[in-house]
Order: C-alpha cells, then sequence, then structure tokens
C-alpha cells in the first residue's frame, strides 16, 4: 500500500538504483559498458534442412556482440555490430551498425521483405522509383523520397544501409542481396532472414518463412497425387530486347512448376529461338506465360500476336484458342507497374497456388489468383490503389500467410489437350482462398456449426421427449387429475438436465 503512495520522482530514483544493480543485463548494447558476456542476439537465424545452409546464398556467425554475415555469391562478408565502436574482423569487407533506420532499397522487390518484417513505415527512406510502387500502404503515404543519388558520397553517407542487387557499388553502406528471377521460389523467400539481420528482427523473419515454407509444402503434397498422365505442360517465354526468343528453363521454371504438378516445357534449345522455331515448340503447351518486358503498347493480345508472329495464322494453338495464355500483370498501379516485380520474391506459396489455381480452378474454388493474368481475355487486370492500405497492420510485422486446409487431389482426369482420360472420381476440393488468412475465419464459423448441430439435434430430440412426457402427461392427467398439479413442474427439470446434457456435449 505504500508503494502506491510513491511519487514519480521515487519511482524513478528506485528504478535507477535497479538499472544500476542490474547493469550488465540491461545496459544497452550501443553503451560504452556493454557487457562483452553478454549475448545481444539471442534469436538466431534458423535455416530448414530442405533448403539447408549449403543451399541458402548465405551464412551467419554469432558472437556476442556482432554477427558475420556471408553473401556466399559475391563473397562479400558484412560485420553487423552493435556495440558503440566497430570490431575488428579479418576478410570483413562492409562494417555496419545494426539495428538500422534509414534504409534505401535499389530493386522494388526488397520492398515486401521490409513489408514482411514491418520496417517500411519506420526504416524504409529511398527507393529508385517512387512511381513504380505498388504497395497501396506505401502508395498512400507517399512519404518516400525517391531517385536516390549513389554518387552524392554525403547523402550516402547519412543512411545506414542501401540495399542493392548488384555487387557494382560494394563495400560501405552497399549490402548485396543475390536472388534473380532464376533463383527457386523459396530460397528467394529466405532472403527474408539476411535482411532480418539488419533490423535485429530474425525472430520474426524465422517465423514468417516457417509459415510460408509450410504452406509451400502443403500444397505441393496435396498436389502430389496428380498422375503423370494429366499433367499439363506449361512454357515459359520470354521475348529479348535482341528480338530473339527464349523458353525459360533454369532453376526457378523447372522448380515451381514441377512443385505445381506440371510439366515443364523444355526443349533441348531454350535461348535465340527465332518465332518460328518458338511456335513449333510451344504449339503443344497447355499453358504459356509470357514473361517478356513489354512496354505499354504491346501489352495487348493483338500487339502480342504481332510479335509472336501469330497474327497471319488461322490455325492458333491450343493455349490461344482456349485462352490459356497469361502474363504476370494482374495486379498493376495506376501507372502500369506489375505487382509481380515487387511482391512475388517474399511469397512462394502465392506463386504456387496462382501456378496451380491456372491449371485447376477446382482445388481451391475460391481462390483469387494474384498475378497471373489472362492475357488473352481484356479486364483481367487489377489497379491496386492507395485505399487498399490496411492502416491496422501498416509497419507491423506481418503475421497471416493463411493457411493450406489439407485437401486430397488428384487433378482434372484431362491429358494435356483437354481431353478426359481418366475418371479422378470427386476432388474434395475446397472453397478457401489463402491469401488473406480468410479461411482462419472460415474453419472457426465452419467449427462453431458442428457443435451448433450438436446442440440443435439434442434440442429437437428433448423436445420431442418433452413432447411425449407430455403427451403421457395428458393421459395420466386424466387418470390422477389430483397429481397435475406437481407433475406441472417435471418439464422445467428435464429442461435443466437437458441443458446439462448438451453442456457436456459442447
Ligand atoms: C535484439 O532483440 C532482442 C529481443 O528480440 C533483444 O534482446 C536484443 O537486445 C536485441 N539486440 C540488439 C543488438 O538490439
Ligand atoms: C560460414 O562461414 C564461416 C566463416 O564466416 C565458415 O567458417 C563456415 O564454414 C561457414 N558455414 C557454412 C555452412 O558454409
Ligand atoms: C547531397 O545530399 C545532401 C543531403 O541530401 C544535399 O544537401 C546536397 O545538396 C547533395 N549534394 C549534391 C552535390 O547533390
Ligand atoms: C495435404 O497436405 C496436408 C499437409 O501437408 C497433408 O497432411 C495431407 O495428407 C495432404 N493430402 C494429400 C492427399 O496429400
Ligand atoms: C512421372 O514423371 C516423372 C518425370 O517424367 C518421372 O520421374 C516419374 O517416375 C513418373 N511417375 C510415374 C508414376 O510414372
Ligand atoms: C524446389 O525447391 C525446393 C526447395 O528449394 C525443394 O524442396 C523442391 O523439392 C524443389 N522441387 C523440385 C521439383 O526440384
Ligand atoms: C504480322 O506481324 C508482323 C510483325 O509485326 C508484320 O510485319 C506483319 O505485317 C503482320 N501481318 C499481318 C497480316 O498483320
Ligand atoms: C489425349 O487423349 C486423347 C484421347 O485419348 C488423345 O487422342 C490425345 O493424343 C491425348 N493428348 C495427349 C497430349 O496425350
Amino acid at each position: 500500500m505504500n508503494m502506491l503512495r510513491f511519487n514519480g520522482f521515487k519511482c524513478l530514483l528506485v528504478l535507477s538504483i535497479l538499472c544500476y544493480l542490474t547493469h550488465p543485463v540491461l545496459s544497452d548494447c550501443r553503451d560504452a559498458t556493454f557487457d562483452v558476456n553478454f549475448d545481444y542476439f539471442p534469436d538466431k537465424v534458423y535455416f530448414d534442412n530442405d533448403i539447408g545452409t549449403s543451399n541458402s546464398g548465405f551464412n551467419v556467425t554469432y558472437h556476442n556482440n556482432y554477427v558475420i554475415l556471408t553473401n556466399k555469391y559475391t563473397s562479400e562478408t558484412y560485420v553487423l555490430y552493435c556495440t558503440a565502436t566497430q570490431p575488428a574482423v579479418t576478410a570483413a569487407t562492409n562494417y555496419i551498425q545494426v539495428p538500422v533506420t534509414n534504409v534505401v532499397v535499389s530493386d522494388r522487390s526488397f520492398i515486401s521483405f521490409l513489408e514482411i518484417l514491418g520496417e517500411e513505415k519506420t526504416s524504409l527512406k529511398y527507393v529508385d522509383d517512387k512511381k513504380t510502387i505498388t504497395s497501396p500502404c506505401l502508395q498512400k503515404y507517399n512519404y518516400l523520397s525517391d531517385n536516390f543519388n549513389y554518387a552524392n558520397t554525403s547523402l550516402v553517407s547519412s543512411v545506414d544501409v542501401i540495399f542493392t542487387n548488384k555487387p557494382s557499388n560494394t563495400g560501405g553502406k552497399y549490402v548485396t542481396i543475390s536472388y534473380d528471377e532464376d533463383t527457386p521460389a523459396l530460397q528467394k523467400a529466405e532472403w527474408i532472414k539476411y535482411m532480418s539481420l539488419f533490423f535485429n528482427k530474425t525472430a520474426i523473419a524465422n517465423e514468417a518463412f516457417d509459415k510460408i515454407r509450410s504452406n509451400y509444402f502443403c500444397h505441393l503434397d496435396n498436389l502430389s497425387k496428380v498422375p503423370n498422365e494429366t499433367k499439363k505442360s506449361i512454357a515459359w517465354v520470354s521475348l529479348e530486347s535482341d528480338k530473339t526468343f527464349t523458353i525459360k528453363s533454369s532453376s526457378f521454371y523447372p522448380n515451381v512448376t514441377s512443385d505445381a504438378a506440371a510439366f515443364l516445357l523444355n526443349p533441348q534449345i531454350t535461348t535465340d529461338l527465332s518465332v518460328d522455331d518458338l511456335k513449333q515448340y510451344i504449339s503443344g503447351a497447355y499453358i504459356v506465360i509470357d514473361m517478356s518486358d513489354l512496354v505499354a503498347q504491346y501489352s495487348t493480345l493483338d500487339a502480342w500476336k504481332n510479335l509472336f508472329g501469330y497474327n497471319q495464322t488461322s490455325d492458333l494453338p491450343r493455349f490461344l484458342k482456349e485462352k490459356l495464355l497469361f502474363r504476370t500483370h494482374k495486379l498493376l498501379n495506376s501507372n502500369g507497374n506489375d505487382d509481380w516485380s515487387e511482391s512475388s520474391a517474399s511469397r512462394p506459396d502465392l506463386i504456387l497456388q496462382d501456378l496451380i489455381a491456372i491449371q485447376y480452378p477446382s482445388y481451391q474454388k475460391d481462390y483469387v489468383v494474384n498475378w497471373f493474368n489472362k492475357f488473352a481475355e481484356t479486364g483481367d487486370e487489377v489497379v491496386i490503389s492507395a485505399d487498399k492500405c490496411n492502416d491496422a497492420t501498416f509497419g507491423l510485422p506481418k503475421t497471416d500467410f493463411g493457411t493450406c486446409v489439407p485437401t486430397k487431389f488428384f487433378g482434372d482426369g484431362r491429358n494435356n489437350s483437354g481431353i478426359q482420360i481418366m475418371d479422378v472420381g470427386r476432388n474434395e476440393g475446397n472453397d478457401k482462398h489463402n491469401k488473406d488468412g480468410d479461411s482462419i475465419n472460415n474453419d472457426k464459423k465452419e467449427n462453431k456449426v458442428k457443435p451448433g448441430v450438436i446442440i440443435a439435434v439434442s434440442l429437437v430430440g428433448s423436445l420431442l421427449l418433452l413432447g411425449l412426457g407430455a403427451l403421457l402427461l395428458a393421459v395420466s392427467r386424466r387418470k390422477y387429475r389430483e397429481r397435475f398439479v406437481k407433475l406441472r413442474d417435471e418439464p422445467v427439470v428435464q429442461m435443466d438436465s437437458v441443458k446439462e446434457v448438451k453442456e457436456v456435449k459442447v
């Protein structure tokens, strides 16, 4: 009780004494008096066995007050230290004091990683070109600076870190993140752990990646029962700047295509193709996904047909007749920039579900495809604008990655020509779409329905019993008139016992 009478000053005094007594633990790593024996990085990057440290593009070694982070592709070694003065580490290329709060990204795809970590509001300060950003919250809160001048040394020294995708600028503030379009989807997403180290948010990164990864494998497993005879072939194509064509075949493409239970169309020669070679190779593809970087004026089906040599042909290939030509331009900002380039690297679980959905719409009936637009149909594009910003989660770590509901799925029984060749029985397709975790709420509702049904059934049952009781009562009433008053209380007693039974069942 006396404690309550302490005034603010006394409280502060007690706190300071407490702080002094427990000094080593409570002192900040950046204080001159930090404790050399204290582990200032208690949350460690956790690598999953299937990807493993050997396949990850980076490696982390922990010390009490600094972390050595090695980018294996560029052989750069970053020393991330939390002390006031930097430690001396041999073979270090850069020293960066962490946690950082003033960040430049030179690649739009890094933004979605920062959003998962909850750093887009507080730490992200500069991007290369604001007009290209699709993130609704960053569109709404238009505070970022763009056209960061990398040549301005005083500007460079005023920021904490510059995340870049190419090691052309090395040393100092530059940190290279080494994935590109060919990096397998899950390996790309794992770079969230690397980025998290700069913000001391490794626990968040581990957890987010774990959820994304387990969703990915859940869908992969559930599609693994699709028989080979009914798997579809997918061709990923691209028109290059030198007017030749490429059929994509490196790492990312075979990996994610196969994980989505499809066959990658992968002929012997895949690069420097003439338009006729390309047409011949992809004529039998079930789905064609065009990854070309087309300028706006060629982003129509007619222009595309001209470019890909289908304008003089009356005999169109199946994928065009069936409108199974896709691009990754479904989500766009109002300037026509695609969200695939900004958000897909961090969400392999959604890439996989998108690829499954364009082959098998019945797998998750309510799933809304995020990035693949039906290019042969007009209007399969969505403009993401500032009003889609969820203020409640802006600047907070993202935890909602949906859930994968286990589902038995055997495909559609059709072969690559779309001909029904086998009966796959009734697929237990589910109606839940997994983008925003709506399914979690749906699950709760459904789970509530079941006890509800039990209650209803037991109530109906007890009403029937009551009815029966009333009938008996009526009969007995005729026989023993004078006992009726007493008996009238019995139904109430009966109701109570019914309630008890009901509660036990729930
Ligand atoms: C990092 O965060 C943990 C809590 O997750 C904290 O205990 C630790 O002191 C932080 N380290 C630094 C260097 O900020
Ligand atoms: C990680 O890097 C350290 C050097 O910083 C090295 O000794 C260690 O073998 C590397 N580990 C892996 C798994 O590559
Ligand atoms: C460099 O950046 C600083 C800080 O933004 C600015 O004040 C200065 O004018 C810039 N210098 C040049 C040469 O652009
Ligand atoms: C679907 O995935 C879940 C989670 O990985 C798994 O438990 C279930 O067995 C899978 N179903 C099939 C038919 O593979
Ligand atoms: C399905 O096709 C793959 C790749 O062609 C092959 O490795 C696998 O053995 C086939 N599975 C069956 C059951 O035929
Ligand atoms: C794709 O990559 C993941 C991990 O990066 C791996 O687990 C999976 O087996 C790969 N799929 C194929 C078909 O190689
Ligand atoms: C088809 O497209 C090519 C290349 O753009 C063009 O040269 C040709 O004139 C077009 N033919 C027709 C019939 O439109
Ligand atoms: C699909 O099945 C039909 C009927 O059996 C057959 O004519 C056609 O060649 C098959 N297509 C492929 C690609 O196997």
